[in-house]
């Protein structure tokens, strides 16, 4: 399974804050929002991973990142020219996917919850994903603003709609997708949309219409946050903190879950904090450190 970060688009509902840098590389609490859909996929035991952003600032992803190898992974970079959809994520990163599935996550969308930190969850969903698509579905307040399902008495899904006027149910699709390889293929064939993009919910309703799409509800207990308002990115950062506060954990730390994980060995993950500043989040991976993988 190949993972694929998309952390493009010109960000303009926060500009200024999207002024010089953009939004996927803004703070959510204690560190840059990238980090929260890259654990995600680590999380999900996926260790090939592709960024691709905009020709602005896919070197700053590349300074913040590197090649992955301290983290037991390996990170790809590539260009997004112009922001022409999430669709278009899969024709840039076409030789990366290669024969294999692949996961999209959008960069500034921040999960969590146990599902993902369970290796029962997302992990498995993973590991045992074996043909088409699988999306998932989360209740919101604001449908309209989202791909949105529908779904028949049997609480099979009959239709998806991007943003529709009248929603037909509260059942938003999150930015995170599972494809086999088709996905290129049905990429490949896309139109772009009135608002000129090439929509990833065109690519779900190609495999729901050949009955290849499962979906699965994430549950009430697991938080998806948007990011894309100064509010609703205040709301993210709050939500973090006090999570984080309240637990003495923290959620989305890269190195922890690299070494958890077993991406890393003790010794590497030693070598890692040994190159941080004095500071909370160093005194935390110490922590980590003493307590074991
Ligand atoms: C995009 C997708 C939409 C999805 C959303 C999740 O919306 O088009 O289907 O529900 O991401 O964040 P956009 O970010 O383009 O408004």
């Amino acid at each position: 399974m190949k993972g694929i970060i998309l952390a493009g688009g010109a960000g303009s509902r926060l500009y200024p804050l999207t002024r010089i840098v953009c939004k996927q590389l803004l703070p959510v609490y204690d560190k840059p929002m990238i980090c929260y859909p890259l654990s995600i996929l680590m999380l999900g035991g996926i260790r090939q991973i592709c960024i691709v952003s905009t020709p602005r600032d896919l070197t700053l992803f590349q300074a913040f990142l590197g090649t992955g190898e301290e983290l037991g992974l390996e990170f790809s970079y590539v260009v997004q020219e112009k922001a022409e959809g999430i669709a278009q994520a899969f024709l840039l990163t076409e030789h990366f996917i290669g024969d294999d599935a692949s996961t999209l996550i959008l960069g500034d969308n921040v999960f969590y919850g146990d599902y993902f930190y369970n290796e029962d969850g997302f992990a498995r969903t993973v590991r045992e994903f074996g043909e088409g698509g699988l999306i998932f579905g989360y209740y919101v307040s604001n449908p309209q603003d989202f791909g949105v399902l529908e779904f028949d008495q049997d609480s099979r899904v009959i239709s998806i709609e991007e943003k529709p006027k009248a929603p037909k149910s509260n059942y938003a699709v999150p930015g995170l997708y599972v494809y086999d390889q088709q996905v290129i293929g049905i990429c490949k064939s896309l139109k772009p949309s009135a608002r000129g993009e090439y929509e990833i919910t065109d690519v779900n309703r190609t495999y729901l219409e050949w009955q290849q799409l499962k979906v699965q509800r994430l549950g009430r207990g697991i938080a998806w946050l948007d990011t894309g308002t100064p509010s609703s990115l205040q709301e993210a950062n709050a939500f973090i903190e006090a999570v984080e506060r309240r637990q003495g954990l923290k959620i989305a730390c890269l190195e922890e879950i690299a070494y958890r994980q077993g991406f890393i060995a003790q010794a590497g993950f030693q070598a890692l904090i040994a190159k941080l500043p004095k500071c909370d989040y160093r005194q935390y991976l110490e922590r980590a450190l003493s307590q074991g993988g």
